[in-house]
């Protein structure tokens, strides 16, 4: 057997878990460092397959690199090639972003439509017409499956996200930096993990400041890093474990939690009676304290539910005391996992909500012509058992992971190297409070 893993669950976890760097901050400050002109130190970069993808991605382009431990040493300046690899770009969905730092040094580039998890169609049609008014003559070449893009005269303008976009507002951005006048995004996406972008870009002279939904950026002639830079904890790292704690009855101490980046679920959890106690700045203890109540909850954008929560939440839901309802509206097809969690017990089905007007409610581009499953009800207290699980996406890994813990008995999950895409150390993390857990590999 390959790639799976293999769980024995049914037992409360219980102990301390110190969370790795995110995911989605450290793809895209990597992605940023390219457009510097010295070496970038970052600290506390997870040693996960998206990161990995990534890197293979640069080395193709000709960047050089040293990773060692959770430190990565990189250089941009000796990027070489204007064509993103097709096997790796097509597999990550953040390489887009490479379009930044490639128009940076060479003024044109070739870079395959994204790919990532499958979570729905993930257009990027909102960022390709922000690109446009960024200056950006952009075309798509449906035969090879390539953008070419190459740079005009005016490289900064306005763009109004009509929908925000959370990789598009960082895009563009770095489009921004480097460009020959003020750029202003209206309707930026407000995801921390932008302001953590920000940090880093300033910090090595950029003029990025944020009002509200409003992000205005004054050109720079160039980047230098004066020291290094630390990326912070994964949040949705941090709910994975927490939801672990209460799922199994168990216990478990966070380390390097920000209470501050999890304030919708940390609303949510205490709602449904989930124990939680501040110990420490930045250290959470999740606990059972008794019944979980049931919930309804939609997600959004932030500082809404996160999407990449709402697969967990459905697992604890199945343990709570009542019929839940979980409506999603960030992606399309974020409930691969729930064909799966059936195969082990849960009961949930798919039901419609009304919503007045469906393209205002999605944050997806809403096709009135296409059939969508976008809410689902899951009933509570049931007996979750073992079996054999298939992973489709990296949240939904998760998710498996967890139904196969709270469960008496074995199960193999297959698919290991999606939830690692996003995990770091899962084995081991799991074995540090107590789960049974082996990798086939
Ligand atoms: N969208 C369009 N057109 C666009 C851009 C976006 O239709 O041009 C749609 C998307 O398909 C989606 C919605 O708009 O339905 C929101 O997309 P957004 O661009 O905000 O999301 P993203 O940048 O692709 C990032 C994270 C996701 C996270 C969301 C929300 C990265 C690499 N990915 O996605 O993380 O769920 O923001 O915060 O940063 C994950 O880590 O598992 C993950 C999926």
């Amino acid at each position: 057997m390959e790639d799976a893993y293999v769980i024995y669950g049914g037992k409360p976890l219980k102990g301390n878990i110190k969370l790795s760097g995110a995911k989605n901050i450290a793809l895209k400050v990597i992605i940023a460092s390219l457009l510097f002109e010295n070496e970038v130190v970052l600290h506390n970069i997870p040693r996960i397959n998206d990161v990995f993808a990534l890197l293979d991605l640069i080395k193709h382009l000709g960047g050089t690199f040293e990773f060692n431990n959770n430190t990565l040493r990189l250089q941009g300046k000796t990027l070489e090639k204007n064509r993103v690899d097709l096997l790796h770009g097509s597999h990550l969905r953040a390489s887009f972003m490479l379009f930044a730092p490639l128009l940076h040094r060479f003024k044109e580039c070739y870079v395959p439509n994204p790919g990532g998890c499958r979570i729905g169609a993930r257009p990027i049609d909102r960022i390709v017409d922000g690109m446009k008014q960024m200056g950006v003559r952009i075309a798509y070449d449906s035969e090879t499956g390539y953008y070419h893009a190459t740079l005009s005269e005016k490289t900064h303008g306005t763009y109004r996200f009509q929908k925000p976009s959370h990789t598009g507002t960082e895009l563009l951005i770095l489009l921004g930096i480097m460009g020959n006048g003020r750029s202003v995004i209206h309707n930026a996406a407000l995801e921390p993990e932008i302001d953590e972008l920000i940090r880093f870009l300033n910090a090595g002279g950029a003029k990025v400041r944020r009002d509200n939904n409003t992000i205005i950026i004054d050109p720079v002639d160039s980047l230098s890093q004066k020291e290094p830079f630390t990326i912070i904890s994964d949040r949705n790292e941090a709910v994975t474990y927490a939801t672990l704690a209460i799922a199994t009855k168990g216990d478990i101490v966070i380390h390097d939690a920000r209470p501050n980046l999890l304030k919708k679920f940390l609303a949510e959890l205490a709602k449904v009676g989930g124990g939680i106690e501040k110990l420490e700045e930045n250290q959470l203890r999740f606990f059972y304290k008794g019944d979980i109540k049931s919930s309804r909850i939609e997600t959004a954008p932030h500082p809404g539910f996160m999407t990449d929560w709402q697969p967990n939440w459905a697992v604890l839901m199945t343990q709570a005391n009542g019929e839940s309802i979980i409506g999603e509206r960030v992606f399309e097809n974020r409930f691969s996992y729930v064909d799966e969690l059936k195969k082990v017990g849960a009961e949930i089905d798919y039901v419609k909500l009304p919503v007045s007007d469906p393209r205002e409610y999605f944050f997806f581009n809403f096709d009135p012509k296409k059939k969508y499953n976008q809410t689902i009800r899951i009933k509570g207290q049931q007996e979750l058992h073992g079996g054999a699980l298939t992973i489709a996406d990296l949240r939904a890994g998760a998710t498996l992971a967890i139904a196969a813990l709270i469960a008496e008995g074995e199960s193999v999950i297959s698919g290991a190297s999606i939830l690692e895409r996003g995990y770091e150390r899962f084995v081991e993390k799991i074995r540090m409070i107590g789960g049974s857990i082996k990798k086939y590999d």
